[in-house]
């Protein structure tokens, strides 16, 4: 049995491509593995977050992933900041990563743009912080997106020196699990951008939390092109040539859980508007009930509180000898 840890940032705004592309895979990972689900709240304040949205997006993270069918009892689901075993191991990560290594990420490079000499010191150790997250656990498996590839790596190397510095094999080697390219869910108003939550547009993306209707209306709007729905031709296009013909194609295909070429057999030839037509239909019978549980949890904030600090006690049961152990073999005195 292996033990399963990731987290999601309570940044607000969940929508399809947090679905598909990581919470949907949490759920199915139960079978069989010990799993973690962590709302990282500590790596949320890295840049600004507004208090009480902090606390609602941590809430509604949390009822995202029971919605998705996380059971909170066989599995452990709970924010970060609960169990100060990270904190106290990432710092010593941050003593163990070279500067060097992180200058190389490049999601800082990114999220610090052109103003890094401005970008808060925890955004540049967010990095330190996520191997302590795994690693507080001794976590052999990661499911994350393709974007979060680089701090694996990173954390395999933290692993790998710490064990050496110290001559110890305390810290195991993280194994990715690199999620489906397939669950890269694009922009519904521009195939080229990905699904984001900061986009200006709410119909740009489906949010987990939107009802039947607005989901329907959504994908009605969506953005397509006069041609046919792409039929596995070279007349049908590809992704470059019709980049919003194949998001929504991709969409169908990951929430039947089919392959595309098995849509393409259905739909190929058709006109979009029966597509559509479809494709409303199967995101309101698989995100509709999603939605409407994330709503009956949003009601119900105390069962959420109570799932959150009910895990972390369970993961600080699991993180406090470990933290123990990685304590003794730096030589800090505890007792
Ligand atoms: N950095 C991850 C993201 O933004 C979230 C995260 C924090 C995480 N700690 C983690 C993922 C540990 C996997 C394991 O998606």
């Amino acid at each position: 049995m292996a033990r399963v840890f990731s987290g999601v940032q309570p940044t607000g705004n969940l929508h399809l491509g947090n679905y598909l592309g990581a919470i949907r895979n949490f759920a199915r990972l139960q079978d069989g593995n010990e799993c973690l689900y962590c709302v990282v709240d500590m790596h949320a304040v890295t840049v600004w977050q507004d208090p009480e949205e902090l606390a609602k997006n941590t809430r509604e993270v949390t009822a995202a992933f029971l919605a998705a069918g996380i059971n909170p009892d066989s599995h452990i689901i709970f924010n970060q900041s609960r169990v100060p075993q990270h904190a106290e191991i990432a710092w010593i990560f941050n003593c163990v990563a070279r500067m060097g290594w992180l200058n190389r990420m490049t999601q800082f490079k990114e999220k610090a743009g052109k103003h890094r000499e401005n970008a808060s010191v925890g955004l540049y150790v967010y990095p330190n912080l996520m191997a302590a997250d795994i690693l507080a656990y001794k976590a052999t498996h990661v499911p994350v997106g393709e974007d979060q590839k680089q701090h694996l790596e990173l954390a395999r190397d933290i692993a790998q020196k710490f064990n050496n510095d110290f001559g110890t094999e305390c810290f195991p080697i993280v194994e990715p699990l690199i999620l489906d390219a397939a669950a890269r869910v694009m922009n519904l108003r521009d195939g080229r951008k990905k699904m984001s939550k900061s986009d200006p547009s709410d119909n740009s993306r489906l949010n987990l939390n939107d009802d039947a209707e607005t989901i329907a209306r959504k994908i009605r709007k969506a953005r397509t092109d006069p041609d046919p729905v792409p039929d596995g031709s070279a007349e049908g296009g590809n992704r470059e040539s019709r980049p919003e013909a194949f998001n929504l194609l991709e969409i169908f295909a990951a929430l039947a859980d089919k392959s595309i070429s098995d849509i393409q057999r259905d739909f190929g030839g058709k006109q979009f508007s029966d597509f559509k037509q479809a494709l409303a239909e199967l995101a309101v019978e698989k995100l509709g009930p999603i939605g409407s549980e994330m709503q009956r949890y949003a009601d119900d904030p105390g069962y959420i509180d109570s799932v959150l600090s009910g895990g972390a006690e369970r993961a600080r049961a699991i993180a406090t000898p470990i933290r123990d152990e990685v304590y003794d073999i730096v030589g800090f005195l505890r007792n």
